[in-house]
């Protein structure tokens, strides 16, 4: 398929998806604004020079961020019975309704690329500067109420990683004792065949957490003291860094071209601070960042996504190479890349949702920090498999043995990052 007809397919998902001035993941699956899903989908509508609604999708995701900083994962934005759990089960007292987690904050990375693009500078500057307390703030946020023992940013549920059933959590989840009693009235599974999604145990468990947190009042600075589950998390750490990172590289732009009040030095000060909290991670005998399970003082699980993508925030060439050595070890059993769990390791499973799954999303923070390595012809390799994939439809993830789509189908970032990445 030509590059044409696949963007034009590509924007027929982002419009199909789109709201009022914020965009679905997918239509049934996923009925509201999530968090780090709005820094890719802002990136697809800037890509087909849909500026207005990119920045929308920013500024509407920014307008539900907590007082102390924290960006929601979940904005209830408009009522629906096809998601659980609902507000009702969040309780969490914020208008507009939210969860009371957070997720990689990938909407900032994406605020500084708009600014960058926009050929409307004036808007984009405007853009900018509404913005920079919000971003900053939410990243200091993660500093400052998220920081665990090696620096590195700490989830209090697997939720936030956005990688949820990731093997990577089957350790800490497993010395979670809550397991909520409630009826679960789940809707994914509705739209999704349950081997395609997390298990029942899991789901229990993850609203166990959800209870505790809402029975501690949502006291978004103390989390990790509430939570059964807190977990140093490479994902958060690297996406944190990087996002500190490019908040850094737009000041001295959009200070030539007039742009007041955006003081570089506590972007400088995070991108440094939660960089060197990453390299806390790296495991030089697995040779990838491992999560840390900081209520039971250890590293967790084999190599996973959650680890993987620590190649965004720009990590040094060396440890780019042994991570690599390792994606080669898994191309020789599975043809598709990359496989979001290590094949031969405990808890892949090739079909169920972040255990093994290929996901658009990776791929591309992958492909980002093996070129920001200097290895640009694996990138378009990675490039060029992932682009055969969404050939076949924009799914939420595909299965690594032959590459058909599962998953939510009409999936908003696998179509933003086609536009944005795939046929660039
Ligand atoms: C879900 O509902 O599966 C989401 O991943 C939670 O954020």
């Amino acid at each position: 398929m030509n590059n044409t007809e696949l963007r034009s397919q590509a924007l027929e998902v982002l419009v199909a998806n789109h709201r009022d001035g914020y965009t679905l993941p997918a239509p049934g699956l996923y009925p509201f604004q999530w968090c780090w899903d709005s820094g890719p989908i802002a990136l697809g509508w800037a890509a087909a020079g849909r500026f207005e609604e990119a920045w929308s999708e920013l500024h509407r995701l920014f307008s539900a961020q907590w007082p102390t900083g924290m960006v929601p994962h979940i904005v209830f934005w408009q009522d629906s019975d096809r998601y659980f759990p609902g507000p009702e089960v969040w309780g969490t007292a914020h208008t507009p309704q939210t969860t009371g987690l957070t997720q990689p904050p990938l909407p900032v990375s994406a605020a500084a690329r708009l600014f960058m693009q926009d050929p409307d500078r004036d808007r984009a500057r405007d853009a900018l500067v509404s913005l920079w307390p919000r971003l900053l703030s939410w990243l200091s946020w993660f500093e400052r109420a998220r920081s665990g023992p090696h620096g590195a940013v700490v989830a209090v549920h697997p939720w936030e990683s956005g990688m949820d059933n990731s093997p990577s959590w089957d350790e800490p989840l497993a010395g979670v004792t809550e397991a909520s009693e409630i009826p679960l009235a789940r809707r994914d599974v509705e739209t999704v065949a349950a081997d395609e999604r997390p298990s029942e145990l899991e789901y229990r468990k993850y609203l166990g957490i959800v209870e505790r947190l809402r029975a501690a009042g949502w006291d978004t600075e103390r989390q990790p003291a509430d939570s059964p589950f807190v977990v140093e998390d490479p994902c958060l750490t690297a996406v944190t860094a990087r996002a500190a990172a490019d908040l850094v590289e737009v000041v001295q732009v959009a200070e030539a071209e007039g742009a007041d009040g955006l003081d570089a030095g506590e972007a400088e000060r995070l991108a440094k601070s939660v960089l060197a909290g990453l390299e806390g991670l790296w495991d030089e005998d697995l040779g990838w960042y491992r999560p840390y399970d900081v209520l039971a003082g250890r590293p967790v699980g084999a190599a996973a996504s959650t680890g993987l993508v620590a190649l965004w925030a720009g990590v040094a060439p060396a440890r780019v190479s042994r991570v690599v050595e390792r994606l080669d070890a898994w191309g020789r059993l599975l043809p598709v890349a990359v496989a979001t769990a290590d094949p031969n390791g405990p808890g892949y499973d090739p079909i169920r949702y972040w255990r093994g799954p290929v996901w658009v999303l990776v791929n591309w923070l992958v492909a980002d920090g093996l070129s920001r390595a200097g290895l640009a012809e694996r990138a378009e390799a990675l490039r060029v498999g992932t682009r055969a994939l969404v050939e076949q439809g924009f799914s939420e993830y595909y299965d690594p043995r032959d590459g058909h789509g599962i998953g939510g189908h009409g999936f908003s970032w696998s179509a933003a990052l086609t536009l944005a990445w795939l046929t660039t």
